[in-house]
């Protein structure tokens, strides 16, 4: 098994491709995507809506809806460990989705914390019994009394007020941030190896999304987790990822670690992002809007698929066949013609 820097390699992405067959075409969601997430790392991944950020967790979480989407190529290897340490490679794609399999890997082996957290919760349950049920599925000889004690005890981490009588509230009765945060104790409940977060701080207002940073960071130095971080923001990635992917269209564009892809962008993608989003100090200057219009989802692209938008193209190159993703110096990743 790799390592990286001694860390453990948790989920080996190696090409993969999600698509959305619907009656207006093919959405190609996720059009082979490769990359690696280490125990006790974080990954970043950032790009416009609709790029494929969520069909990318979703399909490692084999919850893409079906139909109209199919993981139709690739494959997303996950290195388990039982109880007693022994490892089990297990390749996700070849596992029924709800199978029983897959439903001890959710939740137990990965955690996700949604970008709309009505989504996660049943309106007609309390709070505490399925955060208590995601325990007691997975974890056998857990009576009903540790469960309800675990989850006061994770309600209370994530920053829930009164959770001993806040447990038995309904969804509807928490507001937004106290549901986000609900749903990372419900993500985090049973020491998920991996956290997949997507856009989990979107709906809280930003004192309680610095708290929820905060928590989540807490977390991952105390059980190791690995962390997958998807966001639009590109501050709150680069304070929360140790590497960053920028997707676009369902590719990656470019891929390395925070530092370098702050210090030294390449793709005219990345640059352009980072133009058009207030820097890491929070200085106000200008947003600069990328130019052109995102292609239609529908669209066959025969060269790079951010021709239209680029101010670097070299028209006969960019659009004739799709650039390669190279990696230009050790770590860092660019597709473009221009390297
Ligand atoms: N259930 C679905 N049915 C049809 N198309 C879908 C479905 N889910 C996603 N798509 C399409 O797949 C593409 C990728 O969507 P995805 O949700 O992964 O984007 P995203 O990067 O997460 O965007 P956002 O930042 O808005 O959350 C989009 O074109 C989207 O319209
Ligand atoms: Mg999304």
């Amino acid at each position: 098994m790799a390592a990286a820097n001694g860390h453990s390699l948790f989920v080996e992405v190696q090409d993969l491709k999600t698509y959305f067959f619907l009656h207006e075409g093919t959405v190609k969601a996720v059009d082979g995507v490769s990359f690696n997430i280490y125990e006790g790392r974080s990954l970043g991944v950032i790009g416009e809506s609709g790029c494929g950020k969520s069909v990318t967790a979703q399909s490692i979480m084999r919850i893409v809806p079906s139909p109209p989407g199919r993981e139709v190529g690739g494959r997303i290897t996950l290195y388990l460990k039982d109880d007693q340490q022994h490892q089990e490679v297990v390749d996700v794609l070849d596992l029924p989705a709800s199978g029983a399999k897959m439903r001890g890997i959710r939740g137990k082996q990965i955690g996700m914390i949604f970008q709309e957290p009505m989504t996660s919760f049943s309106p007609l349950h309390t709070i505490g019994s399925q955060i208590m049920e995601n325990i007691l599925i997975h974890e056998s000889g857990v009576s009903n009394k540790q469960a309800r004690d675990r989850t006061i005890e994770m309600l209370s981490r994530v920053g829930i007020p009164r959770p001993k009588t806040l447990i038995d509230a309904y969804p509807h009765q928490f507001s937004g941030g106290m549901r986000q945060r609900a749903m990372i104790a419900m993500a985090l409940v049973c020491g998920p190896r991996l956290l997949i977060g997507d856009e989990p701080t979107t709906a809280l207002d930003v004192t309680i999304e610095a708290q929820i940073l905060d928590l989540i960071k807490d977390l991952q130095a105390q059980f190791g987790m690995a962390l997958m971080y998807i966001s639009h923001d590109l501050a709150v990635v680069g304070e929360m990822a140790d590497e960053i992917m920028v997707m676009y269209l369902g590719q990656v564009m470019e891929h390395s670690s925070t530092d370098e892809i702050f210090d030294n962008p390449l793709h005219p993608y990345t640059i352009a992002l980072w133009r058009s989003i207030p820097t890491i100090e929070g200085k106000l200057e200008r947003l600069v809007p990328i130019s052109g219009a995102l292609p239609s989802p529908y669209a066959t692209i025969p060269g790079c698929p951010f021709f239209s938008r680029c101010e670097r193209r070299i028209a006969g190159t960019c659009d004739g066949a799709p650039p390669p993703l190279k990696e230009v110096s050790p770590g860092h990743q660019v597709r473009c013609f221009l390297y």
